[in-house]
């Protein structure tokens, strides 16, 4: 597709300037190319679909940004380049080609640039960028100057390429995934290793092995190559002017003596049987140990001396991506890196286990439909060091979706190679709930892929540390989880996950938290046992406290006094009556509820409702100071306390009047007989609909007919019409499309405004 460009082009590129216009040019490896023209003094345009963060930093540096492939774009360009995922037909490649300009693939650009200088190729199928970054900062720590060319944003170099006009040496990542690895003819090259991927490019291993040897062929100086990977050795056992270097005993450069720890390893290096020193590397891992033995052996061939080049190795920092720590604290460790190859996998998670943390959570990402099917069962053994995986959907870069290739595929495979610990997420935005939810002290996560999964971990670093500060508040004795499922803690069985939720278990601490919030601008929600919620299937955002446990279950009784924390189930009041020779709270038998919801909703059952018992409720306001309150100051409706709307209730004091024993069995029993012959015993939220003025609400569903009435597994109780119970597995949304048809029904036949008794709160799925 190449237009005949007969030009000098190392000539065109470094020593010229010209228009040049590059399609494609948000990708990692365009927006080197790009940076690189910008700083040879081009004048420099580019089109893409998307903007990053790139495009923006170039455009401040001179980039004609356009955010989409018009035809029009490159009129004025004398060159256009572009990527290898831009397909023939886009506009701008189109028009450009009807034009005759001439045209250039990224490779073929980047191998001109490098031709004007003595380029040192970094290639192979794992660790190609750590290794270019690395020998590049090694470089200019030697004080050659070298200029570089990486794909991955590289903290220490700066930018993830550059121009140094001093320096005659030239490094660059080269990229075999489409055979134009081939374009290059550095003056070295250093060989990591190879092995079957790009499998949707190369027929097999012997074709990647070709390209190889053809780069090998083109290579003017020396081959640096690992003497430790057998497809490298064998590829590179004609090479005239080699150099290995690794493990192996028979490397020319060997790293001995190798001391991993947690984040950094510590070897020997020999060149021969020359001892050259000690070198401390401070990223993770025996491959990375492996990719500076390959540094050690091209830097010191090229003059800089041990001492040097262990000084500036000491100093170096991973590319982004590659075991980058995105969050650390005593109780978690969040890394996220770059692996999308089953090897690269095994590596990164043999690295993660050396660190030594209890468990290893994973995020998976799949890259490419292509990969996932061509490695399927390679992916399949690769998990082995991790207590537990989510796999999400593939990411398929500029891949077409192909049917019945998805994540679920590599998870089974995960499975069949007998991991318990396996779950498909196929709605990538979830994947920080899932694994979030799993969290426990001493747990390593780990985000894996190549594609967008470290944003999850990402949202879920962000919102640990706003839970560790809230677990200093709770303190060892207190509960915090993230993304919880409401499901679990409501009796209807349904919602979606707090993004916070909390267990104090002292009113200090939930004064704290209340506080906290504030400063945070977090919102707070109380939940107590959850018996008169339906919580919507997107779950509830912020801060989910639930008072339980410590002061909150407490009960204490004085005379025919009760007090009980708002934690306190209301039945245990009534048994606690029971026990104390206090009658009339029988009735709170019959209520699921605890006394925090009891309070809040003024609950009622048998004819009697919480307010008529409560002398004195305890309260914390929204700034957390508590205050004790009359029942005469408090204004009370039905099923409603207003004050509770903004304020937090701790505890209540519940006046009974001393009676007989038999007397309270006897209206226990009543309540309890009550319930069971007129409620049902399914998974439910008690009464739906508040009772109105003319005819208590489960008569006039039953006289509608609707009992029975279902919207999927939301289901009018057959037993009492006021109640909808869940079937299994009946979602929010199911049921208030069932409460919207019974409100509908009322309305239109009966003229009557049916309004929820049930609290519905929470962000719809
Ligand atoms: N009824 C019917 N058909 C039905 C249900 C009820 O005809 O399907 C009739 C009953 O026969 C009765 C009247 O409706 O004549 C009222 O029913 P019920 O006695 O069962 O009382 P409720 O008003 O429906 C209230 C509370 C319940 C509490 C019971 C028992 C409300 C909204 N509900 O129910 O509280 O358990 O009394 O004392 O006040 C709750 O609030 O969540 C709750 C379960």
């Amino acid at each position: 597709m190449t237009a005949a460009f007969d030009l000098d082009l190392a000539k065109v590129l470094t020593r010229e300037r010209h228009k040049i216009h590059l399609v494609g040019v948000a990708g990692s490896g365009m927006s080197g190319l790009a940076a690189l023209l910008l700083e040879l003094g081009h004048e420099v345009s580019g089109s893409d679909k998307i903007s990053t963060q790139e495009t923006t930093r170039l455009q401040r540096l001179g980039l004609h940004f356009h955010g989409q492939h018009r035809s029009e774009d490159a009129a004025a360009a004398d060159l256009v380049i572009f990527s290898s995922a831009i397909k023939t037909d886009n506009p701008v490649l189109a028009s450009a080609r009807d034009t005759g300009k001439p045209m250039l693939r990224r490779a073929e650009a980047l191998a001109a640039i490098m031709g004007a200088k003595r380029g040192i190729l970094i290639a192979g199928m794992h660790g190609k960028t750590t290794t270019s970054a690395m020998t590049a900062h090694v470089l200019r720590e030697g004080g050659l100057h070298p200029s570089h060319y990486v794909g991955a944003e590289i903290p220490i170099l700066g930018t993830n390429a550059h121009w140094d006009a001093r320096g005659d040496y030239f490094v660059a990542e080269g990229d075999e995934s489409d055979g134009t690895i081939a374009c290059f003819h550095p003056e070295h090259a250093l060989i990591l290793n190879i092995e079957e991927e790009h499998l949707d490019f190369y027929a097999d291993l012997a074709a990647i092995e070709k390209v190889f040897a053809a780069l090998i062929a083109q290579t003017s100086g020396t081959v640096f190559y690992s003497a430790d990977d057998l497809n490298v050795t064998h590829t590179c056992r004609s090479c005239k002017r080699g150099i290995s270097y690794g493990f192996s005993d028979k490397a020319d450069y060997r790293g001995v003596d190798i001391k991993l720890k947690d984040f950094s390893s510590a070897f020997s290096v020999f060149h021969r049987d020359e001892r050259l020193g000690e070198a401390l590397l401070n990223v993770p891992g025996q491959h990375n140990v492996h990719n500076a033995l390959g540094v050690i052996a091209l830097a010191t061939e090229l003059g800089v001396p041990f001492d040097k080049i262990a000084a500036s190795l000491r100093k170096f920092q991973h590319a982004r991506r590659r075991f980058e720590i995105k969050y650390a604290s005593e109780r978690f460790l969040l890394v996220d890196d770059y692996a999308h190859h089953p090897t690269e996998i095994r590596a990164t998670l043999t690295t993660a286990k050396s660190i030594g943390r209890k468990r290893i959570l994973t995020m998976f990402q799949p890259h490419r439909y292509s990969r996932t099917t061509a490695l399927r069962k390679q992916f399949g053994l690769a998990f082995d060091d991790a207590d537990c995986v989510v796999v999400t959907d593939v990411y398929g870069s500029n891949e077409a979706p192909v049917p019945g290739v998805t994540g679920q595929i590599i998870a089974d495979e995960i499975v069949a190679h007998g991991h318990r610990g396996v779950s498909y997420q196929p709605r990538l935005e979830w994947v920080h709930r899932n694994v979030g939810n799993m969290l426990d002290s001493g747990d390593l996560v780990l985000s894996l892929g190549a594609g967008n999964i470290h944003e999850q971990l990402s949202i879920l670093a962000a919102d640990l540390v706003v839970a560790e500060k809230m677990k200093e508040i709770v303190g060892e004795e207190g509960d915090l989880r993230l993304y919880e499922p409401l499901s679990k803690h409501t009796t209807l069985r349904v919602g979606g996950p707090a993004q916070f939720w909390v267990e104090p278990r002292t009113e200090k601490a939930f004064a704290e938290l209340i506080r906290f919030c504030r400063r945070e601008n977090l919102a707070l929600f109380v939940i107590g046992r959850g018996s008169n919620l339906l919580v919507r299937d997107g779950g509830i955002g912020g801060v989910v406290v639930h008072p339980c446990g410590g002061d909150f279950d407490k009960i204490d009784i004085d005379g025919d006094k009760i007090t009980a924390g708002v934690g306190a189930k209301l039945k245990e009041i009534a048994y606690a009556g029971r026990t104390a020779g206090i009658g009339g709270l029988e009735w709170m038998e019959g209520i699921p509820g605890a006394v925090g919801g009891g309070l809040r909703m003024n609950a009622g059952a048998m004819g009697a409702q919480t307010f008529e018992n409560v002398v004195r409720v305890r309260y914390l306001d929204a700034e957390g100071n508590p205050y004790t309150k009359n029942r005469d100051e408090l204004d009370v409706r039905y099923r409603n306390f207003p004050l509770l709307e903004k304020n937090f209730a701790v505890s209540a004091t519940f006046r009974g009047h001393a009676a007989m024993r038999d007397e309270i069995e006897r209206r226990l029993g009543e309540s309890q007989d009550k319930r069971r012959t007129s409620q049902p015993i399914a998974k439910s939220a008690g009464c739906i609909f508040k009772n109105t003025d003319s005819i208590p609400a489960g008569k006039l569903v039953d006289e509608l007919g609707l009992k029975n009435a279902r919207v999927g597994k939301a289901r009018v109780s057959e037993v009492h019409g006021n109640f909808i119970v869940n079937d299994g597995g009946a979602t929010a949304a199911e049921m208030l499309e069932l409460i919207e048809k019974i409100k509908g029904a009322a309305r239109e036949k009966r003229g009557i405004e049916l309004e929820t008794e049930v609290q519905i709160v929470g962000e719809p799925g």
